[in-house]
Formats: C-alpha cells, sequence, structure tokens
C-alpha cells in the first residue's frame, strides 16, 4: 500500500513557484530523510503532505488528501513542524493533546497511559507537570514529538526534529523514527544532518530550488550530488560500512 503519492505537485506562494512539478511515492514502513538547501521547499512539501497548506497532488493511502475529514487526517497524520511555539499549558496536557483525534469528551485510561508512556521514552516524565513555556529549547522540541507520537499516527512527519536537540538526543529521536518505520509506519524527516541522515533514514530525497533533484538509497550519496545541491565538494568515506560526507570546501562562493 502506498502510504503517500505526491504527483505532480506545484505550489506557489503569492504567485512565487515554491515547489515545481514533484512527484513520488513512498511505500508504507519506508524511512525517508529529505535533504537540500535552505529555501528549497522542504518544509512547504511536509506543509503541502499534512494539509497545512492546500494543493492538489498528494494522497493519502492511495486517496486524495481532500476526501478525508480533519479528524480522520490526524489519526493518519501526525506532523512536527520545524518552529514550535510554547504556551501556558503543562508538558502533559500538551502531550494529551496528541490524542485528541482518538478521544471523546474526557481521555480514557488508554489515553493517559499512552501519554504516560510517550512521556517515558522521550525522558520526559520529570517535566509533565511543567509549562512548555518554562522548558529549555530541547525540551520543548522533545514534547512536540512526544505529542506527534501520542497521536498514533501512521505517517509520521517531521521537520528537522534534532534541532536543538544534544547528541543523544539526536540519536534517539532518529531511532524513534527508525522503530516507527520498522512496526509498519512511515517516517519522512526532513533533515540537514547527511550523515545522521545516512546513519538512519533507508531512502533520501534531496531536493533544491523547489525540485526533486535525487530519490534511492545510500547509492546516490556521491560528491557531485552535494557539488550539485550545495556547491560544496566533499569526500566521502566509509565508517562501519556507512557512509560519512565530510565537506573539503565550498566552491562557487558567488552562488550563496
Ligand atoms: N508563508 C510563506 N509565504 C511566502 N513565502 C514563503 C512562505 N513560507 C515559505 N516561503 C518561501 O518558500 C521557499 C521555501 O521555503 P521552505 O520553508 O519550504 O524551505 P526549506 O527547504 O524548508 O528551508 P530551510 O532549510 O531553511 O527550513 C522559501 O524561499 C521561502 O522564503
Ligand atoms: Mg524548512
Amino acid at each position: 500500500m502506498k502510504a503517500v503519492r505526491v504527483r505532480n505537485l506545484s505550489f506557489s506562494y503569492n504567485g512565487v513557484d515554491i515547489l515545481r512539478d514533484v512527484s513520488f511515492e513512498v511505500e508504507e514502513g519506508e524511512f525517508i530523510a529529505v535533504l537540500g538547501p535552505n529555501g528549497a521547499g522542504k518544509s512547504t512539501l511536509l506543509k503541502c503532505i499534512s494539509g497545512i497548506v492546500e494543493c492538489n497532488g498528494v494522497e493519502i493511502f492511495e486517496k486524495p488528501r481532500q476526501s478525508y475529514s480533519r479528524e480522520e487526517l490526524a489519526r493518519l497524520i501526525a506532523y512536527v513542524p520545524q518552529k514550535s511555539i510554547p504556551s501556558f499549558m503543562t508538558v502533559f496536557d500538551t502531550v494529551l493533546l496528541g490524542r485528541k483525534p482518538h478521544m471523546g469528551l474526557t481521555p480514557t485510561e488508554n489515553d493517559l497511559k499512552t501519554v504516560r508512556d510517550v512521556l517515558e521514552i522521550l525522558g520526559l516524565k520529570r517535566f509533565a507537570l511543567k509549562r512548555t513555556n518554562q522548558l529549555s529549547g530541547g525540551e520543548l522540541q522533545k514534547v512536540v514529538i512526544a505529542r506527534a507520537l501520542a497521536q498514533e499516527p501512521k505517517i509520521l512527519l517531521m521537520d528537522e526534529p534534532t534541532n536543538n536537540l544534544d547528541l543523544k538526543s539526536q540519536l534517539e529521536v532518529m531511532k524513534i523514527a527508525e522503530r516507527f518505520a520498522d512496526n509498519g509506519g512511515t517516517s519522512i524527516v526532513v533533515m540537514h544532518d547527511v550523515n545522521l541522515a545516512l546513519r538512519f533514514a533507508k531512502r533520501f530525497i534531496f531536493m533544491k530550488e523547489g525540485k526533486i533533484k535525487a530519490d534511492g538509497n545510500f547509492r546516490i550519496v556521491k560528491p557531485d550530488l552535494f557539488e550539485e545541491i550545495y556547491g560544496v565538494t566533499v569526500e566521502i568515506e566509509r565508517v562501519n560500512g556507512i557512509p560519512v560526507v565530510v565537506p573539503l570546501e565550498t566552491v562557487r562562493p558567488d552562488d550563496v
């Protein structure tokens, strides 16, 4: 079953083209990293898939995204934005919001247990009663990821989820995305750290100027690609069989 199909998606803000004829298909159980320069359209692509911005050309489980109600979509897709805004709500209540698409008026014991479980997974238990506007940047980022997991979606879209996180937490979040896909979910994660992506994701989509320039497994990760996408010369080494990209210098500084 195809979890996501994006077909000839073009999108513009105020007449300015942001995504140009983007097409790709994602099978259930895939873990994809989306990479590319600032302004390439990565966040816009996630917003189109999730329905935060209106667009044609997106199918979720082989039906047009528009054919689902907001509630139905919220049971299928969780979205972690690039920037999160804290509030006066506690961590517990914020994560409980993730249960809303599944919940009646009041949470059941199962809803509360799900919240407790994800707080445990992300090491947030001791913050449960703290307001989110009293958290550090990384703590807040984990709360937003916890809320997405509490949603128990089929598709997990995360936009630079490792921002603000320490090294150990970065690995934990990537493992969460990996486990989510191993258990039959679909993870699509926008990220800049190509080496972290190579360590965990199975497929890589490189975007530039609103277009997909490369899409495939780690074999597409070659020095020429980094010249083309970023204008940066790199060497690719292998550590324990995993490619590691080492930037050498910025070529074409005029392009920056
Ligand atoms: N609400 C908006 N209105 C107008 N233009 C926008 C809006 N949001 C984004 N853009 C523009 O769309 C382009 C793509 O933005 P997007 O946020 O998708 O890039 P990105 O690949 O996620 O970049 P980054 O790596 O910096 O997060 C940028 O040129 C940006 O200025
Ligand atoms: Mg972005």
